[in-house]
């Protein structure tokens, strides 16, 4: 009796009562999702009129050709021009370790890869839930993770979750680092402290979605984290969606350009692209 009775509660009260707390719950996370996206946006805006870089003439002070390998123009992966700068910025900088949060098919490593002595990638391992797999599926696509991320020098660190990673498991100083892991506002916040506190400001950090018009709180979260003061040193891309903390040693000769409506016939940097299909 005390059994069905138990059974009875269970069902009626138990399981409705945690359904109702979980709704509570994801309702109040998301509500504070979208204030931090807000946020970001404004931010944004104001990063486009004072302190964004032109991309055509960042990438041309490098090189006027860049070789991107292996594209997938797989849906989760990021655009060409993020690459390019990624790749350009390396080049400019010098930097010799590349560490990047966030590794899924692989396309972002394998082209640093080509350029930097050691390559780190802090990415969900195959038993965290944050793994591909399960996105793979909701979207009907093979899961690919990691197919491009095969060079020798890729050193791979698994975790369940990168707001616990522990980056003094890395000895290496890290000269480039790219945040394109957990894009809500507190994934991003952690990943963005924890190198933060690693780099100690003496290091490229750049971060993807950065410029997502409200999609993502990325800006909002990098704020948080560097303050007004370093913040000062965060610059946004014209023509692509990134956002980059540039420590003051490398800022002479940063080329900026408002992102505004203007009728005055400006510089129009224009790519040629071809492309090269192969089967890996
Ligand atoms: C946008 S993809 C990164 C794409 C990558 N730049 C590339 O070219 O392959 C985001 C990756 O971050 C991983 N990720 C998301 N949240 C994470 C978390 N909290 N901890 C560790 N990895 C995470 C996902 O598994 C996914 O592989």
């Amino acid at each position: 009796m005390v059994r069905i009775l138990k059974k009875i509660f269970q069902i009626f009260f138990f399981r409705p009562m945690k359904e109702l707390l979980s709704f509570f719950r994801k309702r109040k996370a998301s509500r504070f999702e979208n204030v931090k996206k807000e946020a970001s946006v404004e931010i944004v805006k104001r990063l486009n009129d004072v302190r964004s870089l032109d991309l055509g003439r960042f990438l041309l002070n490098v090189s006027n050709e860049f070789f991107l390998p292996n594209l997938t123009f797989i849906i989760g992966g990021s655009g060409v021009l993020d690459y390019a700068f990624l790749k350009a910025c390396a080049l400019s900088f010098k930097c010799k370790t590349y560490l990047e949060v966030g590794t899924y098919i692989g396309e972002s490593i394998n082209i640093m890869s080509e350029i930097c002595e050691r390559c780190y990638s802090v990415t969900a391992g195959s038993d965290s839930p944050y793994y591909m797999r399960s996105w793979c599926k909701e979207e009907d696509i093979p899961n690919y993770s990691e197919f491009l991320a095969k060079a020798d020098n890729i050193i791979h660190c698994y975790c369940r979750d990168s707001k616990e990673f522990d980056y003094d498991t890395i000895r290496d100083k890290i000269d480039l680092y790219f945040i394109d892991g957990d894009h809500s506002y507190l994934g991003v916040k952690a990943d963005t402290e924890k190198i933060w506190k690693k780099s100690r400001g003496d290091s490229v950090i750049v971060w993807h979605d950065f410029k997502t018009k409200g999609r993502t709180a990325v800006a909002q979260a990098v704020y948080d984290v560097l303050g007004g003061e370093f913040f000062e040193d965060v610059f946004i891309v014209d023509n692509n969606i990134c956002g980059i903390y540039i420590p003051k040693k490398y800022q002479s000769n940063l080329e900026l350009n408002s992102v505004k409506f203007t009728e005055e016939r400006q510089t129009l940097w224009t790519y040629n692209t071809q492309l090269v299909i192969q089967k890996i």
